[in-house]
């Protein structure tokens, strides 16, 4: 089965036109059934896109490559003669645009670079609002819905992860990143339209999330499983690596702010609703130490603080 023909590619100009019923319920179906989609004509200007995957890797080259090297060396990965279950092959930095940036105080970024990603990062914040009222729209959720969950006192936090998994000489003994549900909201991905390596695991098989030139793949995280009771699911993705070729990927986090109430929706919700509410901090204190495990004993701990403990001794919840 050739695997890519059914990945769902969603085209957003289709929602002005007549096809806007087929385009939500695509959407639907990816949000049930996949956990992830592919937008194409998201209103992301090409030019920019472009810019931004020159100047990472650009930025690789000059301020990362070396550090990531001596990072193999120290942890002693260069021969990679037996499986490394513990570190993944990949190079990474953080910018914050939400609730404050630190885009000015990442050291070693041109100015045209900074202001690249200050744009760019603008633009998905927008785009990954409107995707979430297309998510109200499709689960009978007021418009404005999950944004204003996502809110808490502070607005959301947002930001991205700028990564690069460098070829590596032993794919099958090192994952460029392993497998784990992401724990957020929704997250905008930005990879290399030639290198693959994201896979998603779909009823027991890893499937390879097809680069696609100027997309941009959308996956859901923890906390719209929790809101939809379920309905939406957040699925284990892993990437690996490659003999040839520097893969490059930028994911964009959109995640509730730290002091935000999650609960699965009164609508959504049944007598037996099986996940639960918290706040989102303690939520992130406990996936801190648990990213690579399954997220089902997550939810679960999060129903008493005892649990938590247990799963993670370093995450102490006082809320309870
Ligand atoms: C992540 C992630 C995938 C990628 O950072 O959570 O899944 O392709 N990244 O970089
Ligand atoms: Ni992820």
């Amino acid at each position: 089965m050739d695997q890519t023909i059914k990945f769902p590619v969603v085209n957003l100009s289709k929602l002005n036109g007549e096809e806007r019923d087929q385009t939500m319920a695509l959407i639907n179906d990816a949000c049930e059934n996949w956990g992830f989609f592919e937008i194409v004509n998201h209103g992301l200007p090409h030019d920019l896109m472009d810019n931004v995957e020159k100047m990472t890797k650009e930025h690789y080259k000059k301020s990362m490559e070396q550090k990531f090297n001596d990072m193999l060396r120290s942890k002693g990965l260069e021969k990679l003669e037996t499986e490394v279950e513990d570190v993944d092959w990949e190079s990474t930095f953080y910018l914050r645009h939400l609730p404050q940036s630190n885009l000015y105080d990442i050291p070693d970024m041109s100015d045209e670079y900074r202001t690249a990603m200050k744009d760019f990062g603008k633009r998905l914040e927008n785009l990954a609002e409107d995707l979430l009222d297309l998510l109200c729209e499709n689960l009978g959720l007021e418009k404005g819905y999950l944004k204003k969950v996502f809110h808490g006192t502070k607005g959301p936090t947002f930001g991205t992860k700028v990564s690069n998994y460098p070829p590596c000489p032993g794919p099958e003994m090192i994952k460029g990143l392993r497998a784990h549900t992401d724990a957020g909201g929704i997250i905008l991905l930005f990879q290399d339209d030639k290198v693959s390596g994201l896979q998603l695991l779909k009823d027991g098989d890893w499937i390879d999330v097809p680069p696609l030139n100027h997309s941009i793949v959308i996956n859901l995280g923890d906390q719209l499983e929790v809101i939809t009771n379920g309905k939406y699911k957040s699925v284990m993705h892993r990437v690996v690596t490659q003999k040839e070729g520097n893969r490059m990927s930028i994911a964009s986090f959109y995640n509730p702010g730290s002091d935000a109430e999650i609960s699965p929706a009164s609508s959504l919700a049944s007598k037996e609703t099986e996940y639960p509410s918290f706040v989102f901090d303690d939520y992130m204190k406990l996936y801190a130490g648990v990213k690579f495990q399954p997220k089902e004993p997550r939810f679960e701990a999060m129903k008493n603080a005892t649990a938590v403990t247990e799963l993670n001794p370093a995450a102490s919840v006082e809320t309870f």
